[in-house]
């Protein structure tokens, strides 16, 4: 099936240029004058009335900050303002995430969990009376939601949960019954989006268990959540267990189809991913503020220390990475709105980049800090507390890689059984083979001019749509490459599979900030320049990034060593630690 992700066609070596190029710009005047109208509000709630660090403290939020943002509409921003949400689409949502993110996490995640993923269901699949019946006390904060899909047993591996709603005797409700872990506002809220294994008859009479989709409310009976748990870091946001003991559910609280519950669950998390890399922009932005603010005030060895290499070094490095955070938030932000459908890679990227790129930011913010950056009166190290959980939830980095590496392959492998299709019937597929073909042997021989995006991007930039071009030209033969050699054993292969997702996540940065820096020269914007120098080195570090990681999947040594560190890991696992002996010991 044909596609417009740029990321999914990346896998066959193609560029596909629709979502990239142009930078999306998708606010109409009147939407710009409403962001600006509610903007400063937020900002000076959060600057005026919030304080992250007594938050933290007393693990809960300031009932006045609660009641502030429920007056302002912070709980129902995309509900259609039909149901009595404010409204807005999603880059307008980014937006006000971003100032969120630079104020508070914990408060991000209270919110992020009741209208991200808490009752996006209802808004993504919710029917009309479903609609009517919840969104409106949803979207003012009057009740407030949550999202039911982890269990003690089962985590990454969501398919898997445990939890049961069965027909009752009578046909009239479901019968739900299980434990959830973990609870974003498990502990308070009213209303649950929860998953459960629904028995299914199948035409041959066997039963199958398929996961569905419920809306749940407290005041059913037999819903009960455990304490909030001590955490790291985004204290004041609940967290806790919900157990539903026999719980009742009347039919009309499916969500979608019976059976069709991990695709609205796959959907909800797909919908909200482009929140965490606008939200922790703004993180990024405030980190950055505090380091340059040090660094250009704090002398030492009679210099202010901004003036010496090695913080200039750093300084740069957190600006380009938040400039490519942005960057990638509205990108996806951006063409959600556009109504593109397929943005579920792109997405994921955003979310593993900008919880990454956020915990160096703000570890080296520390690090410039010096020594006052480890007191909690700086405000960082609750910061880099609450920043650790972002690289977990809501899919761990580790299993996002694997869904693009693999969502990819499977794509291109899809597009290599056309091939061999059409090479049993050469002469109904002639246009087709040509094509293949000439590509094949181009590769071989190294005379392939690739996709070019020259066209574009904005003529400074020249040399590094080159490189990108290279970098996606080289991509599609590495992938070839292994499906040849590996077929469908491709999906055990997670040393070649994490070095791929790690490809993807840099051409698609590349192409993403040489598509914004080119606007930013089209618009005459300012930062221009400064943008270009940042683009500049983001896409030599990030081509050569590249090379070595595509390289290093077919490299006979650098094979070796995987397996090597496979049987390093074993050896270590059967040993219940460190498998060397200590050196004092040996002897
Ligand atoms: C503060 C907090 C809030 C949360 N809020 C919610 C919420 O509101 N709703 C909700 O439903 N859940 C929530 N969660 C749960 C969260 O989504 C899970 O913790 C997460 O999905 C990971 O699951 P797990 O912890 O069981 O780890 P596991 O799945 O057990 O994974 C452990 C490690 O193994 C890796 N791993 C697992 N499988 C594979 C594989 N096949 N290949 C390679 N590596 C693998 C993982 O990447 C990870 O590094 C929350 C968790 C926390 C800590
Ligand atoms: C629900 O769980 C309880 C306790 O675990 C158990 O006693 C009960 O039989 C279960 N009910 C159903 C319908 O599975
Ligand atoms: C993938 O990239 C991340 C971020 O740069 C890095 O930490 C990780 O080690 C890389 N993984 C592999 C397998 O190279």
């Amino acid at each position: 099936m044909a596609t417009n992700s740029f990321v999914m066609n990346l896998f066959n070596g193609q560029a596909k240029l629709d979502q990239v190029f142009p930078f999306p710009d998708v606010l109409t005047e009147e939407q710009r004058e409403i962001l600006s109208m509610v903007k400063e509000p937020c900002e000076r709630l959060y600057l005026d009335l919030n304080d992250p660090l007594k938050n933290d403290a007393e693990e809960s939020i300031n009932e006045k900050v609660v009641e502030s943002l429920k007056n302002l509409g912070a709980f129902g921003i995309m509900v259609p303002v039909e149901y009595g949400g404010a409204g807005l689409n999603n880059t307008q949502y980014a937006r006000l995430g971003e100032i969120m993110g630079g104020n508070d996490l914990g408060i991000g995640i209270f919110l992020g969990a009741h209208q991200s993923i808490g009752y996006k269901g209802i808004l993504l699949y919710g029917n009309n009376e479903q609609k009517n019946k919840y969104l409106p006390d949803l979207a003012t904060g009057k009740r407030i939601a949550a999202f039911c899909l982890t269990e003690p047993s089962s985590g990454s591996d969501a398919s898997s949960i445990q939890t049961k709603a069965e027909l009752s005797p009578d046909g009239k409700h479901y019968i739900l019954n299980g434990s959830k872990l973990w609870i974003s506002n498990g502990g308070i809220a009213d209303v649950f989006t929860v998953f459960a294994q629904t028995p299914q008859k199948k035409a041959d009479g066997e039963i199958v268990n398929k996961v569905s989709a419920f809306i749940v409310e407290r005041q059913f009976g037999g819903v009960t959540s455990g304490p909030p748990e001590k955490k790291m870091g985004i204290k004041c946001s609940n967290t806790a267990e919900v157990n539903f003991d026999n719980v009742k559910v009347p039919l009309e609280n499916v969500m979608g189809e019976i059976g069709g519950g991990f695709k609205v669950a796959m959907n909800i998390l797909n919908s909200g991913r482009f929140g965490m890399a606008a939200a922790l922009s703004g993180t990024m932005k405030r980190c950055i503020a505090q380091a340059v603010e040090h660094a250009t005030n704090r002398v030492q060895f009679g210099s202010k220390i901004h003036t010496f290499g090695a913080i200039q070094e750093k300084i740069a490095r957190m600006s380009m990475a938040h400039y490519l955070c942005e960057s990638l938030a509205y990108m996806v932000a951006g063409n959600m709105d556009k109504g593109y459908k397929d943005f579920q890679l792109e997405a994921a990227i955003g979310k593993i980049f900008a919880s990454e790129a956020a915990w160096f930011v703000c570890d080296e913010t520390i690090q410039v800090l010096g020594g006052i950056g480890f007191m909690r009166e700086a405000g960082v190290e609750k910061v880099l507390r609450d920043l650790r959980i972002f690289r977990i939830f809501e899919g761990t980095n580790d299993i996002l890689r694997l869904f693009i590496a693999l969502t990819g392959l499977q794509y291109a492998g899809g597009h290599l059984k056309e091939l061999q299709r059409a090479m049993n019937n050469p002469a109904a597929n002639m246009g087709m083979i040509f094509a293949e073909g000439t590509k094949r042997v181009f590769r071989a021989v190294g005379l392939s001019s690739g996709p070019s995006f020259q066209e574009y991007v904005n003529p400074r930039f020249s040399k590094e749509a080159d490189a990108a071009s290279k970098a996606i030209q080289h991509f599609g033969a590495t992938v070839e490459h292994l499906l040849m050699k590996y077929n469908k054993n491709i999906i055990n292969e997670q040393f070649l599979l994490n070095r791929l997702a790690n490809a993807s996540i840099d051409i698609f940065s590349m192409v993403t900030v040489l598509s914004r820096a080119s606007r930013s020269f089209e618009k005459n914007f300012p930062s221009a320049e400064h943008e270009a120098n940042m683009v500049e080195v983001i896409c030599a570090e990030a081509s050569e990034r590249v090379l070595s990681n595509l390289s290093s999947v077919r490299n006979a040594d650098n094979l070796k060593n995987f397996k090597t560190m496979a049987k390093i890991s074993n050896a270590v696992c059967e040993s219940s630690g460190v498998a060397h002996i200590h050196p004092i010991d040996g002897m």
